[in-house]
């Protein structure tokens, strides 16, 4: 089979898809469906969210220097696509989505009680990289729901039910099955 060259995009599939919460100079809280996330370092932990400066909660994200990463189960897809599609300029996504904000424990955003995991976050820098900006949130508190959790702290991705986000294709996928662990080969490549 051939191969075509395309223009140069982020065709990096697939990525996370997460809830962020944040909150307004008032306090009231917003969400965004954001799939441009990573892990970018271990110690101390920390997460990177790329936001459009023309977004509603980028100026949230911007003033507050807080924000909450929420993970979503697939059962939650339909309004987390919504929550992608409203802004919270006109619309209180919490109340139109029908999801309940929990207070957080270190930061002002709430947490997403529906989510399985939580993590609270605090800007530690943003970087301006064309059309988004990188904030890079270092990890304050971790919170998860205890159904999930199997010894030794693991988490059950089973019951976690994620999903994940394909720019190439546009689509939501989720996880299908496990086909290994971390170190499998080890002696047996
Ligand atoms: C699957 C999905 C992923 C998205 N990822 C991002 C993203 O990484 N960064 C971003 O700025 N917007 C992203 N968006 C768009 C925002 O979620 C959308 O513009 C939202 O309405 C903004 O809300 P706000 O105006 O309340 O901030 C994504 C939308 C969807 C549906």
């Amino acid at each position: 089979m051939g191969r075509k060259s395309l223009a140069p995009t982020t065709m990096l599939f697939p990525t996370p898809v997460v809830l962020l919460t944040c909150v307004d100079e008032r306090g009231k809280p917003n969400i965004i469906t954001l799939a441009w996330v990573g892990v970018v370092n271990s110690e101390p932990p920390m997460i990177g969210v790329s936001i459009r400066p023309s977004r509603y909660s980028h100026g949230c994200v911007s003033r507050a220097r807080e924000f909450v990463v929420n993970l979503p189960t697939a059962e939650m897809v339909r309004k987390v696509d919504a929550c992608g599609i409203l802004s919270g300029k006109e619309t209180d996504k919490f109340a139109s989505l029908g999801w309940k904000p929990v207070p957080a424990e270190k930061v002002s955003p709430p947490l997403i009680d529906e989510c399985p995991v939580q993590m609270e976050c605090k800007v530690k820098e943003k970087i301006s990289l064309g059309s988004h900006d990188l904030f890079l949130g270092e990890i304050v508190a971790l919170h998860v729901k205890e159904e999930i959790q199997k010894e030794k702290g693991r988490i059950d991705i089973a019951k976690a039910l994620p999903f994940v986000y394909c720019p190439g294709a546009h689509e939501y996928w989720d996880l299908g099955k496990s086909i290994g662990h971390y170190g499998f080969t080890k002696g047996k490549p």
